[in-house]
């Protein structure tokens, strides 16, 4: 056993060292660039690649031009340079770009030496997506690579100045999707973009640089047609809002929205333009509970009731919270009632979660725990607002015994002095 590994061992430490040798010499070989040196003496469209070369990933790796656009980079002579006999590729079509960065892309053992745990399967998803299918067809109007991820200055997809970051994507897919006579002829709607600018999630994302809440590659996958923990994009919301989802699965919707065409949370708070939910949603002139349900029937019934628990829990809490300010804002050590108030709160998000499951009992339970501690908070916040007017009483009348003691003294003294004064001068002065 151990005799045999031992040729196995040397042909390791030869091939490890042809292999140092080769690395040693890929630099040096790469070292004379004439694509560089030519392309950078010239203007305009023929230069632009050079000067924007210098911020690109793959410069910084060691890469230049005829990495993608092969040819012969140690030849001065543009005809030899650039000959196609050497593999050149000038143009390169729309139709072509994919397999062209894909060449190193999906090739596991050279993307591991640069990255280990790089993906490689970028081409593989995007195949599967409709612009990879439509691309496929010839259409040239679709996403390519360089589309989302620039060419000649791709940027690592965390760097703040990628065309891909969180921030800057959903400005990238607007070059197209905002563009009404490019999307003319898909006949599909163009306010995706103005859409989302209004919704929760890029507040969350642009105002509170919450990196967690969705751009438009995270709902509808970077690659892929969907995100790959879900089937269809209409799933996705599930994926971030994990209690809201278990609910909304218990409830009588789940199976009448699905045979509608999936898209179950969408149905009420829409997929673009999220807003912020509120009370109104459930009861009112606006509810969306009213688009399909009559007011006697048992959905209307039980939107009116569960708006009305849920309003009543909120102005109980609200109550509560009015009694605690007021409280410590006069000095009263009121720390342990603020502290317990958070579990109303807390109680408050358990049932607008529980809500989804859109039956009265499941609010109603998180609702009464609410309103247990409204009525324990606020009990705790007046009787300190007593202590506090008790405690004014015995400082009003401690105040009086002293003015009555000093109204006493100063009285006794003026007494006295007036005697001394009603004695008769001594005579002779
Ligand atoms: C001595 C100068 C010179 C060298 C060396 C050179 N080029 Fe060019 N290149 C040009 C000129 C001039 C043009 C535009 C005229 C033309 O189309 O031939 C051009 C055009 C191009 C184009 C635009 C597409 C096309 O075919 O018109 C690409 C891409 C390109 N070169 C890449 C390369 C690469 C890659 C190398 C190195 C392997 C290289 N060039 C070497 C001068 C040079
Ligand atoms: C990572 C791969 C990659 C590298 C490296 C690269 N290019 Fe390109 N280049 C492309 C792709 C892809 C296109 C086509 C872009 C498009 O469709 O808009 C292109 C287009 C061009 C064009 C326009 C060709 C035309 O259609 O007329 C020129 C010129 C060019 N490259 C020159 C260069 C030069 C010079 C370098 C080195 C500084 C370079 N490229 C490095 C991928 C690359
Ligand atoms: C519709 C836009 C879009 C297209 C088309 C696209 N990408 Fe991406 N790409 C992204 C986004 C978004 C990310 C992820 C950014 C992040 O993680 O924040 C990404 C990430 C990457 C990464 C980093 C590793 C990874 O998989 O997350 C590589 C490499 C990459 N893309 C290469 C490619 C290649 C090659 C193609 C063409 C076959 C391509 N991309 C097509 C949007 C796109
Ligand atoms: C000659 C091989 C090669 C070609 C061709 C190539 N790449 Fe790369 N690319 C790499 C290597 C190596 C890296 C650096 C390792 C890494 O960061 O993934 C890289 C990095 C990237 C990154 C940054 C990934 C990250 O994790 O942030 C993106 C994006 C990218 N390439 C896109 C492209 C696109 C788009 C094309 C086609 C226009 C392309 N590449 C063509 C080899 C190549
Ligand atoms: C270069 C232009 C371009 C860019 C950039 C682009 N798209 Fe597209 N996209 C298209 C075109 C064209 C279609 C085809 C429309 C169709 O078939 O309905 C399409 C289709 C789609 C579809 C399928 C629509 C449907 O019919 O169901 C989705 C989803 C999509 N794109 C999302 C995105 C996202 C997300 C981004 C940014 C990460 C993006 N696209 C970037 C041009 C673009
Ligand atoms: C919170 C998740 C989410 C975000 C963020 C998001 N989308 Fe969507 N998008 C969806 C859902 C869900 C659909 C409907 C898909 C279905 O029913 O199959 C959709 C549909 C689409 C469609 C098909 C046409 C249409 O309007 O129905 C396009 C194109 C699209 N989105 C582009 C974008 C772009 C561009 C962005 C960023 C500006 C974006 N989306 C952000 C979830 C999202
Ligand atoms: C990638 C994760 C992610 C996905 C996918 C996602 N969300 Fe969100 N969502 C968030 C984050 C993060 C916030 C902001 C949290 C906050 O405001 O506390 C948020 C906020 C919300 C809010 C507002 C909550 C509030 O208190 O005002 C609603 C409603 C919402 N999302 C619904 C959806 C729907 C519907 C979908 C699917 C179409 C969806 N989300 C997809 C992460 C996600
Ligand atoms: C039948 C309509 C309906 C469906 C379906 C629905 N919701 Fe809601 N959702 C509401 C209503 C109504 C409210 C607001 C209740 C309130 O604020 O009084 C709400 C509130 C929310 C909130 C904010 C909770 C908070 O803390 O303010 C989030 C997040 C949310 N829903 C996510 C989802 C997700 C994720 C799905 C799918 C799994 C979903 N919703 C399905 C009606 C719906
Ligand atoms: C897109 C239409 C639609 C919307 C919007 C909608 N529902 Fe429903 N709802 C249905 C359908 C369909 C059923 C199952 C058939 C039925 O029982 O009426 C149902 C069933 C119910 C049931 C069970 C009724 C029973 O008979 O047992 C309740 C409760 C309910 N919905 C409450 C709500 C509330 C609360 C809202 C608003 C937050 C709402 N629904 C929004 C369509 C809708």
């Amino acid at each position: 056993m151990t005799t045999s590994h031992q040729p196995l061992a040397t042909s390791h430490l030869w091939a490890g060292l042809l292999a140092c040798l080769a690395l040693a010499l890929v630099p040096l070989a790469a070292a004379k660039d004439s694509c560089m040196e030519c392309h950078a003496n010239m203007d305009g469209t023929l230069k632009a690649p050079v000067t924007d070369y210098a911020n690109d990933i793959h410069a910084r790796h060691g890469f230049s031009c005829a990495d993608c656009h092969g040819g012969d980079r140690n030849a001065d002579d543009p005809e030899a340079a650039m000959n196609p006999a050497k593999g050149f590729k000038g143009h390169v079509a729309r139709t072509a770009v994919p397999a062209l960065c894909a060449r190193c892309h999906s090739d596991a053992a050279l993307m591991h030496r640069f990255k280990p745990q790089q993906r490689v399967d970028q081409l593989a998803l995007y195949l599967t997506s409709v612009h990879g299918k439509r691309l496929a067809t010839g259409d040239t109007a679709v996403a390519n690579c360089v589309d989302c991820h620039s060419v000649h200055n791709i940027r690592e997809v965390k760097d703040p100045l990628s065309p891909v970051y969180p921030l800057k994507l959903p400005e990238t897919c607007a070059r197209c999707h905002a563009d009404a006579a490019h999307m003319k002829p898909y006949k599909i709607a163009t306010n995706q973009f103005a859409e989302y600018r209004t919704s929760v999630h890029w507040e969350a994302l642009s105002k509170r640089g919450d990196l967690s809440a969705p751009n438009c590659a995270s709902c509808h996958g970077n690659h892929g047609a969907a995100p790959p923990q879900v089937a269809s994009v209409a799933e996705v919301c599930g994926t971030c809002h994990v209690l809201f989802e278990e609910m909304y699965n218990k409830s009588p919707h789940k199976p009448v929205f699905a045979a509608m065409g999936g898209g179950g949370c969408t149905i009420c708070h829409s997929n673009h333009g999220i807003r912020h939910p509120d009370i109104g949603m459930l009861a009112g002139s606006g509810a969306v509970c009213a688009q399909c349900h009559e007011a006697t029937s048992a959905g209307g019934a039980a939107a009116a009731q569960m708006a009305g628990l849920l309003t009543k829990l909120d102005t109980a809490l609200t109550q509560s919270d009015a009694v605690l300010n007021r409280a410590h804002d006069s000095g009263m050590e009121v720390s342990e009632p603020i502290l317990r108030q958070m579990d109303g709160r807390q109680a408050q998000v358990k049932a607008l979660v529980a809500m989804h499951e859109f039956q009265v009992a499941a609010v109603a339970k998180p609702v009464n725990e609410g309103l247990a501690v409204a009525a324990e908070t606020r009990r705790a916040g007046e009787k300190a607002l007593q202590d506090r007017d008790s405690r004014r009483v015995g400082l009003a009348l401690s105040l009086l015994t002293i003015v009555i003691t000093m109204l006493g003294l100063w009285m006794a003294i003026r007494s006295l002095e007036s005697k001394a004064s009603a004695v008769p001068k001594p005579a002779g002065r």
